[in-house]
């Protein structure tokens, strides 16, 4: 085991020396990034945003289909619990890190109402600046150099360089079908020495919309009993569901507090994107943690944030069913807009996005980065290209469900004249 690091080390104390006659002669001031920096690729929706933001600078009305930001409003209760809970000059401090305690009293007491999960508020659930910020110093408190981490694949970026940022390996594993995934899990782990430290799961998933029933979590407890690694459930879209489809949670499964945590957000099912606040719940020894990593970087959130975050999951509830709601009219919308342009997709169960297929022949001819230049450029219709999540979205567009049904319809209309007018592409000329 390593030591704690000794933080009495000497001063030095450099003898006086004497001024410089002379200037050094200038040379170009270089900054060098840690390695753990040159590790992470370029960033794949660069080139998408940058043609996004020149084209709204000129005046165009493009919709924007690419990011997961939500666009309606949170309930106007928390809005007004804002606004009080930052009148008051008490909650001007710094807060606690981890969270205050009757924010995390709520978050137990939602986990027991809707999944019947018990969890102590003090030890097994902390409060993060939103759950991709968790999640990452989450990776930071658990894996290192020569540490393995199984993700899905095609990936949400967080997923694999959180572990490669927290200087981790990743195996990526298809996330189609729940079942080969779970078979791929086994078979890494009888197969990879040293074992994998982790498996990261998330459900519903994005990019792909892929969904999953509680028994699989049964199984991915067994998994990771048996091969002893820990879990972390990225729950982002817990509370976006349609068609009476209810996304399972991970803490439901049997001993699954035994070998990991989950974390959800209220960027996603509460309108609160812009907020950070985020959860992770589960295994106490995990939560503490990263309950000493968070201790050493942050402060915690503004506590009128927390205050209102309280109000929101207490009585908001059917403000999230109403907001699933309108997700699911707009995938109604967009599918089959997009089916009735012969486009081969599956309607999704849960999440905020459509994850559609490139139609022939474009998807033999180019890219599917450069399939999403042409919507944007021509089309005026932004989407995020599948290979900005990995290798295996390669083929694949990500379309989010941020619009209104009225653009969305729009959108369509926009992609299909660009699709007709410019004429199926003969040869591979862009590449
Ligand atoms: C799968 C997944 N995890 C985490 C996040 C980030 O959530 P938060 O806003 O809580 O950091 C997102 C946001 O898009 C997401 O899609």
């Amino acid at each position: 085991m390593s030591q704690p690091f000794d933080a009495d080390t000497p001063n030095i104390d450099a003898p006086a020396i004497a001024p410089l006659t002379t200037d050094p002669v200038p040379e170009p001031f270089e900054v060098k990034f840690a390695s753990r920096v040159d590790r992470l690729p370029p960033y794949m929706f660069g080139r998408i945003n940058n043609s996004l933001y020149q084209k709204r600078r000129a005046g165009d009305d493009v919709i924007d289909l690419g990011m997961g930001n939500p666009s309606d409003p949170p309930d106007p209760t928390v809005i007004q619990k804002l606004h009080d809970a930052a009148s008051d000059p008490g909650n001007h401090g710094y807060s606690k890190s981890n969270g205050i305690a009757n924010l995390r009293k709520e978050v137990a007491s939602k986990y027991n109402r809707q999944y019947g999960v018990r969890l102590d508020p003090d030890s097994e659930i902390i409060a993060c600046l939103g759950s991709k910020e968790g999640f990452s110093h989450m990776c930071l408190a658990l894996m290192g150099p020569g540490d393995t981490a199984m993700i899905p694949s095609p990936y949400f970026p967080v997923h694999m360089y959180g572990v490669i940022l927290a200087s981790g390996n990743v195996v990526a594993l298809d996330v189609a079908d729940p079942d080969r995934f779970l078979r791929n899990v086994a078979y890494t782990c009888e197969h990879m020495a040293p074992k994998p430290k982790i498996l990261i799961v998330n459900y519903p998933h994005n990019p792909s919309s892929a969904v999953i029933e509680p028994d699989f979590f049964v199984e991915v407890v067994r998994l990771a009993k048996k091969y002893k690694f820990m879990v972390i459930h990225d729950f982002a879209y817990a509370d976006v569901a349609f068609d009476g489809y209810q996304p399972p949670s991970f803490l439901s499964a049997p001993g699954a507090k035994d070998v990991g945590v989950e974390f959800t957000t209220m960027s996603k099912g509460y309108n609160m994107a812009g907020w950070r606040v985020g959860f992770c719940a589960g295994n106490s020894e995990m939560i503490r943690g990263l309950g000493t990593i968070k201790g050493y970087y942050d402060y915690g959130m503004f506590q009128a944030i927390q205050i209102a975050a309280i109000v929101a999951l207490r009585e908001t509830e059917a403000s999230v069913e109403k907001q699933s709601m309108i997700y699911q009219g707009r995938r109604d919308v967009l599918v089959s807009g997009l089916r009735r342009l012969g486009w081969n997709l599956t309607p999704p169960k849960a999440g905020m996005f459509v994850w559609a297929e490139v139609p022939e022949p474009w998807k033999s001819k180019m890219s599917t980065m450069d399939f999403a230049m042409k919507l944007l450029e021509e089309g005026n219709v932004a989407v995020s290209p599948g290979s900005g999540f990995g290798n295996a979205g390669e083929g694949y567009l990500r379309m989010s469900l941020v619009e209104n049904e009225q653009r969305l319809r729009q959108a369509v209309r926009q992609i299909a004249k660009c699709l007709s007018t410019s004429g199926a592409p003969t040869s591979n000329a862009t590449t």
